[in-house]
């Protein structure tokens, strides 16, 4: 059913799963520091981008395995601006977490916001999802700031409960309801 919806149209851009032409746009966008800087992995390598890209093409659906869509954010121009993850933490309870990178060529333009808000409410009216969590970093300014641009309520921040790069790190927890989706 996913893959009925998808690619999908938005004002400025369109969402569609992951090919093997990305590969030289993931590379170059998740080899930078500044990207890896708050992800849980270290800057990727072209092995580690090959490897990431294969299992990032097999996640199509959120109703069958792996109950996880991967998808790239390209502009009118077909050029890729990020990408979104939306994926199941609870199968049975429908609930989901989301993960958003922007390609830094591409900032101040709202492409992530305008791309993680069609796909929340995709999410919620035509994949049967009930919560959304955005988690990150506590440090993570930008991310907590789209959180928060996107409508999410922030719920919580987790002290040290992870261990992240050789240091124990903060998380900041926002979740989104069915519920509290805003009308159109
Ligand atoms: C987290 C991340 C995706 C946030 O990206 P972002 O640039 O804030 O998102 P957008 O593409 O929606 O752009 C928003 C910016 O465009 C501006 N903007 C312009 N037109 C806009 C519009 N029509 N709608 C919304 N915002 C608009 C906003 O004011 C904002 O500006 P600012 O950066 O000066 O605050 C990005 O910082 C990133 O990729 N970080 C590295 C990877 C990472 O840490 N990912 C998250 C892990 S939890």
């Amino acid at each position: 059913m996913a893959d009925a919806l998808l690619p999908h149209r938005t004002e400025r851009l369109q969402l569609r799963f992951h090919e093997e032409r990305d590969a030289a746009d993931l590379l170059r966008v998740y080899s930078r520091e500044d990207v890896a800087l708050y992800l849980l992995e270290e800057p990727w390598t072209a092995e580690q981008t090959a490897e990431r890209l294969a299992k990032r093409i097999t996640r199509r659906t959120l109703f069958d395995e792996p109950h996880s869509l991967s998808l790239v954010i390209q502009d009118e121009r077909g050029r890729y601006v990020g990408d979104l993850a939306l994926w199941l933490t609870d199968v049975e309870h429908r609930q989901a977490e989301i993960g958003w990178v922007r390609d830094p060529e591409h900032p101040g333009r709202g492409y992530v916001t305008e791309a993680a808000s069609a796909l929340i409410r995709m999410a919620f009216t035509q994949l049967d999802v009930h919560r959304i969590a955005a988690q990150m970093d506590a440090r993570n300014d930008a991310s907590a700031a789209l959180a928060r641009r996107l409508g999410f309520r922030f719920e919580g921040h987790m002290i040290e409960d992870l261990y992240c790069k050789g240091e124990y790190t903060d998380t900041f927890v926002f979740g989104m309801l069915a519920r509290d989706l805003p009308a159109t």
